[in-house]
């Protein structure tokens, strides 16, 4: 089965709309010809990227969206906001917002469940703390993210699903997983998809690791069978290097 690789920035709180527009002045005419790149910005930088003018196939997206669809959520961003300014995917469920903003899996199953109805693109994160690697609760915790969102759901709802693992041990830490352990972990997640799923569904997905990408490390991680793209969060703030990782 070939799988589209697929590469994404995640800026996560970085950037103001002016540093934005500078990074695609630099970064679009980087792009190999034909490529695509991916990049969830800010909220405030999302009107202006998404009108630059680039003949490249970069996609705009948000990295997060309320669960709910309007009405008194204070500082909260609804899909409706984000479609009308024309964004293109968003990212829910990111380790940070799990860890640091509480978001629980009920909340995430509500956003999935949101994402599916308005038809957007997503990017569903998951993946375990160190402590829970150490305790021996890797699957355990990938099924229980996975399943809470995902059960009873269709190959057909789920076609603009985008799975993206993410070792919370791995973010920002400069410590990559090993090739072999991503794509252990991948390959689990497409054992409870194809249970849950299908297994059409769980050999068709893309599934993107994230987790102190960088050049130098790239490579070997995207040269495993279940690896099809990654989440990048330092690395992508640099045009030069995000470059890199797009060009691949
Ligand atoms: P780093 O690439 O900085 O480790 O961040 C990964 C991440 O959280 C992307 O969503």
């Amino acid at each position: 089965m070939t799988r589209k690789t697929v590469i994404v920035a995640n800026w996560k709180m970085n950037k103001t709309e002016k540093e934005a527009l500078l990074f695609m002045d630099e970064f679009a005419p980087l792009l190999k010809k034909g490529q695509e790149a991916y990049i969830a910005a800010p909220f405030t930088s999302l009107p202006a990227l998404v009108s630059h003018e680039t003949s490249a196939s970069i996609f705009i997206g948000a990295q997060n969206m309320s669960q709910h669809k309007n009405g008194a959520f204070t500082g909260e961003v609804s899909i409706k906001m984000l479609r009308s300014l024309g964004v293109q995917f968003v990212i829910l469920g990111h380790s940070e917002r799990r860890h640091i903003f509480g978001e629980t899996d009920e909340m995430l199953k509500a956003k999935v469940d949101l994402a599916v109805d308005e038809d957007i693109p997503f990017i569903f994160c998951i993946g375990e703390t160190l402590e829970q690697r150490e305790s021996g609760q890797m699957e355990q915790v990938l099924r229980r993210q996975i399943s809470s969102a995902l059960k009873g759901k269709s190959g057909a709802d789920l076609k603009k699903i985008i799975l993206a693992y993410e070792p919370v041990w791995a973010i920002g830490t400069g410590k990559a997983a090993t090739p072999q352990m991503a794509d252990e972990a991948h390959n689990y997640c497409r054992t409870i998809l194809s249970e849950i799923v299908s297994k059409n569904f769980a050999e068709s997905i893309t599934i993107l690791y994230g987790g102190s990408v960088k050049p130098e490390n790239s490579k070997e991680l995207l040269g495993q069978s279940h690896i099809d793209g990654f989440l990048v969060g330092g690395a992508s703030l640099d045009p030069q290097s995000f470059a890199k990782l797009t060009n691949l």
